[in-house]
């Protein structure tokens, strides 16, 4: 259809559905480079509340070296927003591991943080494939966790084969919702367009770490796939 084509694209904010859970963000105060302190957790929020969001998980930075973070700093960050009770939204806590070793220990302890279930959000270098990225999926995986990838379409090193081999190594992929916008860059929304016209995108997420980001849920979507962008924005359904 003709009008179809020069229709407007929506904005973010206009894809957002009330009730949305989001399972990746970095609202936990003053652990990694997300929420400084308890202000800024409270006024990002109640901002994202705003957007439609009614369920947010915290899932600060873990990274030996340079967020060291523990089940029990980040619990401690968690407690620091739940007393401030907060009406119409459930804030919960995990984590979002760096690929790399310590990993495999916390999968043997049974110590990894999970966004629901057994899920562990899992990230990577934006520069190379990690070290012994298989082997630590795969302790991931016998130690009874399933992975969710974040933020695939950001790791530009890869190409579409890596992406269909770690999807059959049982990997699940959770796309940044910002991506649909250009706010990581033209590039970075191409390859979303490229996964999610293969099916490859399993979840959404927003993973805010700051008001600028909320800023720019105003941008227009400019994906070609917004209809199988909106599904994998349904299925987040899944952790309410
Ligand atoms: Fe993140």
């Amino acid at each position: 259809m003709i009008f179809n084509l020069f229709k407007s694209k929506p904005t973010l904010k206009e894809l957002i559905p009330n009730g949305y859970v989001d399972i990746h963000s970095h609202i936990l105060p003053g652990i990694d480079d997300g929420a400084k302190n308890i202000d800024e957790s409270l006024k990002l929020i109640k901002e994202m509340k705003k957007l439609g969001f009614s369920k947010i998980i915290g899932t600060p930075h873990t990274y030996p070296g340079l967020y060291d973070n523990t089940n029990n700093s980040i619990q401690k960050a968690y407690e620091k927003v739940k007393i401030s009770k907060l009406d119409e939204i459930e804030i919960c806590f995990a984590s979002e591991y760096m690929i790399e070793k310590s990993v495999i220990e916390k999968a043997k302890n049974k110590s990894l943080l999970c966004i629901k279930d057994n899920y562990v959000l899992v990230e990577m270098s934006f520069v190379s494939e990690p070290y012994g990225l298989y082997e630590i999926i795969y302790e991931i995986k016998v130690n009874g966790y399933e992975t969710v990838i974040a933020h695939p379409e950001r790791y530009l090193f890869f190409d579409i084969n890596d992406y269909i081999k770690l999807k059959k190594f049982g990997c699940l992929f959770q796309a940044n919702l910002l991506s649909a916008t250009d706010y990581y860059g033209i590039n970075v929304r191409k390859r979303l367009d490229n996964l999610l016209q293969k099916k490859l995108i399993d979840f959404a997420g927003s993973d805010i770490h700051n008001t600028a980001q909320v800023s720019a849920f105003e941008r227009k979507i400019k994906l070609k796939e917004t209809f199988n962008f909106e599904k994998i924005i349904d299925n987040n359904n899944q952790f309410i």
